[in-house]
């Protein structure tokens, strides 16, 4: 016991002495009592130096001494609106006024109208008619599908999923997601997945293309179902031993890697002939943040379950759910009950939520996106020609990517990544003569890849600037 407090005292210290040598003196007080009070159980301590920032607005954030630091992630794609956007803040403001608080037991308008939008944006979008469960965050609204898959498929517990997949932490939700890491400590639960290769054409096998690949992938997933001895589907009885297929339409945390037009039709195929459920998972890459309200509309699939969260609120108060076809949802087979939190479908979240999705069809993101994703992928394009470090550079709307490697443009390089977002954060590159810093999210399997996600009402000026300091910021990184 002494030996662990000594070194848990010795941590603390030194990490006191470390923040002493890197901070203003506010901001000093405020690191150390972090260090002593706050769990290190989350991510803030994956940076070396944990940063504050004070204000927010647009697309910038801003730190304790002023600095201004162009945000090209956007709180993981939760504020495609822009910081303190003044029409959601004041839906919030009214809402506060009205209704602020009531239990999830009796219904409010918003709830309700909410409910319909979403609703109706997915029976235009694929003709389907079915219901809204909401939750608060996307793990719980994840968790919230896995009963409903479970339930409607016999109470299997299997899921297949993709490897590079993520799809939350809570218990439920870590066990569909590819990463052990988030499982390692924790035992199982129930939920298990099997992990499916995603075409990652950027580093698949040689001499295919985007749409061979997406098409190889499916034919080595159908494999599985040829023989009763590729162990998941029984011939004699029909059926599988996996409820449903979770998919990110373009993985996120995988690296927004985006793939071929042909793979989900292809897929849905197979799943269809086998019984298994499609989920869709829309936390990161729904609401227009590729261009379309939902991703999986650039794949002409239909979903069984769609699950949504993060940008539905533009990140101001947390909100999720799911939608699910009516059969698997409907009444008798969903009771009342089947789930609940006290917070789901809370009057705060439902108001601000309803603005945000009115905003995001008045701001008319269906056109605007694509093109505004166009000219920053051009942008990253030139980047790519002028820096051997950058491997790919991708993009559907505003989903981008840029993938960092060695000087061979293809061994992952996740230490220059590493070093570019510290770099980024000082908040001292220069552009016409004023000082920036840089927000910058790390995704993909090798944690090599700048995964971008600005805010949809980010401006062509914006995007110029963001360039212009990615550049700087790719040359200082390569200099050193
Ligand atoms: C695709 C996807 N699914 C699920 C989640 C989990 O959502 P939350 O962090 O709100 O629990 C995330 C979060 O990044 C995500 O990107």
């Amino acid at each position: 016991m002494r030996d662990t407090l000594g070194i848990l005292t010795f941590n603390i210290s030194n990490v006191l002495t470390k923040l002493k040598a890197t901070a203003g003196s506010d901001e000093q007080e405020l690191l150390a009592k972090e260090a002593q009070h706050c769990s290190y159980g989350d991510t803030v301590h994956y940076a070396e130096h944990p940063k504050i920032f004070e204000r927010c607005e647009g697309s910038y954030l801003y730190d304790l001494q002023g600095r201004e630091y162009l945000d090209l992630q956007m709180w993981y794609s939760a504020v495609n609106l822009g910081y303190a956007n003044k029409a959601v803040n004041n839906a919030l403001k009214a809402q506060i006024d009205k209704l602020p608080q009531l239990a999830c037991q009796y219904l409010h308008r918003e709830k309700i109208e909410l409910a319909e939008m979403v609703c109706e944006s997915i029976e235009r979008g694929f003709g389907l008619k079915g219901r809204v469960q909401f939750n608060v965050g996307g793990s719980q609204a994840i968790e919230d599908s896995l009963k409903l898959v479970r339930n409607a498929r016999g109470g299997k517990s299997l899921m297949f999923a993709f490897e590079g997949g993520y799809h939350g932490r809570t218990l439920g939700a870590s066990a569909i997601t590819s990463s052990y890491r988030y499982r390692r400590r924790y035992g199982h639960f129930g939920d298990r997945a099997q992990f499916v290769p995603f075409p990652y054409h950027f580093r698949g096998p040689k001499g295919m293309s985007k749409e061979e690949y997406g098409h190889h992938c499916v034919q080595q997933f159908e494999r599985l179902f040829e023989s009763e001895y590729n162990g998941v589907w029984d011939p004699k009885a029909g059926q599988a031993e996996y409820a449903a297929f979770y998919v990110e339409p373009i993985q996120g945390t995988g690296g927004y890697v985006i793939p071929p037009k042909n793979f989900f039709v292809e897929l849905k195929k197979v799943l269809d002939r086998h019984g298994i459920l499609l989920v869709v998972d829309e936390i990161q890459m729904g609401f227009f943040r590729t261009g379309k309200l939902w991703a999986i509309e650039h794949f002409d699939v239909k979903p069984d379950v769609l699950v949504f969260g993060k940008a539905l609120t533009n990140g101001l108060n947390p909100l999720s759910g799911i939608w699910a076809r009516e059969a698997l949802i409907n009444p008798t087979v969903f009771p009342p009950g089947s789930t609940h939190s006290t917070f789901n479908a809370n009057p705060l979240g439902t108001a601000v939520a309803l603005e945000a999705m009115k905003m995001m069809h008045e701001e008319d993101f269906a056109t605007s996106v694509p093109k505004k994703g166009a000219y920053f992928l051009q942008g990253l394009q030139e980047l790519q020609r002028r820096h051997k470090i950058v491997g790919d550079v991708d993009g559907l709307g505003l989903a981008l990517r840029a993938e960092i490697c060695a000087e061979d443009g293809f061994t992952p390089d996740k230490a220059m990544v590493d070093r570019m977002v510290d770099e980024a954060l000082k908040g001292d590159l220069e552009h016409d003569g004023r000082r920036y810093g840089l927000v910058l999210d790390i995704g993909g399997y090798y944690k090599n890849v700048i995964t971008l996600a600005p805010a949809l009402t980010i401006s062509y000026a914006e995007i110029d600037l963001a360039i212009a300091l990615l550049d700087q910021l790719f040359a200082r990184v390569t200099r050193r």
